[in-house]
């Protein structure tokens, strides 16, 4: 029977010279691919993956193939696949159930035919196949050796379900690694978020006020990159400490509802619900564009905008036009979901080698611990963080300094002061 589905098989060759384009940064993945060619530390072990199908996915999944894993995937966001990549995917035997534009209804289907698979090892970015394992499928749960889960939003309500008393097995919060949200989160969502804008709208950053919603790891590179674009950027936050450091960064910090009279552009990376509400958009000026940046298409408050609303239409391929009872036109992107998938290809693959590299070490690590581990949110184990951020390093040719052994004897001390 059929295990995959996909929109297009004959836009696998496209798809394949996408994949060997990513290939070329993502160095630390390539070495993790030739050893596990080698040492097949997967062997035997069925891999469910939900992850968003692009390029560097691609890469991910080959490697783990390569390790011996039987791997299956499915997309994380309607959004986000690359039809060509998936349609390349599967001329490589990996199943793919992914569509660009997919509706909710075949997202859990295809979630579901992974779950088909009876996975020993699942791998998460949203926890919307960990979900739907606990919830509906809970008679899968026997098999599984643990899981990894790449996102914050993942990650909290991961730690929200073993809070409640409800996990049912071991998971790394990959994304938790410094190696991972320094750099993704931060670099990643930075470039990709402005890159994905700019794709669907073609606007000038120059002399635009931006309204960067959280500051956190995504919104610090947002809030960077619209800067250094010649952008104005303000923060709004619910968190002080963020909210300070936002200070000190040199951004203008209010609450969003004065913001909201101000803003050309609004940008959600919260991974809250409703964090541009209806009386935000009744406060924002004609012409505003909304986008988020977050994992779920709950920031803005896509319901009270439709309310507010007299008509509505598709201005570009992207861009939905709602023009207001009251006459002002406020733009929405990608349908307020991760306007860097939908509008753009995502995170470059060279920042995506580091998260994918904590995503291959750390199956590979539960695999080798298989019932060691007790069921509860994993750290990603310091020594795979240390030694992901080594080997990129070594990929890029950058020397560091060691410690000499004064130095470690010092810094483990307590006798020595003034
Ligand atoms: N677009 C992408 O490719 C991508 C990549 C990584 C993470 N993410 C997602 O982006 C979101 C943010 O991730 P992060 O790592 O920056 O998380 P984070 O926890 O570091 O930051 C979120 C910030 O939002 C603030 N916040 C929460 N509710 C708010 C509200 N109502 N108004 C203003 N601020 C509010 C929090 O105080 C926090 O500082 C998550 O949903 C995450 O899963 C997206």
């Amino acid at each position: 029977m059929k295990n995959y589905d996909i929109k297009d098989s004959s836009l696998s060759p496209e798809g394949k010279k996408r994949i060997e384009w990513a290939a070329r940064e993502m160095p630390v993945i390539g070495q993790i691919k030739d050893r596990f060619t080698k040492e097949k530390p997967l062997k035997g072990i069925r891999v469910s993956a939900c992850l968003h199908i692009t390029s560097e996915t691609a890469n991910l999944a080959l490697t783990l193939k390569k390790g011996g894993a039987d791997i299956m995937l499915c997309a994380s966001n309607p959004l986000s696949t690359q039809d060509d990549v998936a349609a390349a995917l599967v001329s490589d035997g990996i199943p793919v159930n992914a569509i660009r534009g997919e509706d909710e209804k075949t997202y859990y289907r295809h979630i579901n035919t992974v779950l088909d698979a009876k996975p020993h090892l699942t791998v998460d970015d949203g926890a919307d196949l960990v979900t739907t394992l606990h919830t509906r499928r809970a008679e899968l749960i026997t098999n599984l050796i643990g899981g990894t889960e790449e996102t914050t939003t993942g990650v909290v309500r991961l730690k929200a379900l073993e809070k409640s008393g409800g996990l049912k097995y071991p998971i790394i919060a990959v994304n938790d690694a410094q190696t991972k949200y320094l750099f993704d989160n931060r670099y990643g969502t930075g470039q990709s978020t402005i890159d994905g804008i700019t794709r669907a709208t073609n606007i000038l950053w120059a002399g635009k006020v931006v309204v960067v919603c959280g500051y956190g790891w995504c919104g610090h590179g947002i809030a960077l990159r619209a800067k250094g674009l010649g952008s104005q950027v303000i923060i709004t936050e619910v968190e002080p400490v963020r909210a300070l450091e936002a200070v000190m960064d040199g951004y203008q910090v209010m609450p969003l509802i004065e913001a909201a009279k101000m803003g050309d552009i609004f940008i959600t990376t919260t991974g809250d619900k409703n964090a541009i509400d209806q009386v935000h958009l009744k406060a924002m000026k004609d012409g505003a564009i909304l986008a988020n940046s977050g994992h779920f298409n709950v920031e803005i408050n896509i319901p009270a905008l439709e309310s507010l609303t007299r008509s509505q239409r598709r201005i570009r391929p992207l861009v939905s036009e709602y023009t207001l009872k009251d006459g002002r036109r406020l733009y929405l992107l990608a349908e307020g979901r991760l306007v860097n998938l939908a509008a753009g290809e995502g995170h470059p693959a060279s920042v995506m080698d580091m998260s994918f590299a904590n995503q291959a070490l750390c199956l590979e690590y539960m695999a080798k611990n298989r019932g060691r581990l007790e069921i509860e949110v994993h750290p990603v184990p310091e020594e795979i963080d240390k030694e992901v951020a080594r080997l990129k390093l070594d990929a890029m040719g950058i020397n560091i300094d060691r410690l000499t052994p004064q130095q470690k004897k010092y810094l483990t001390s307590w006798e020595e002061g003034t």
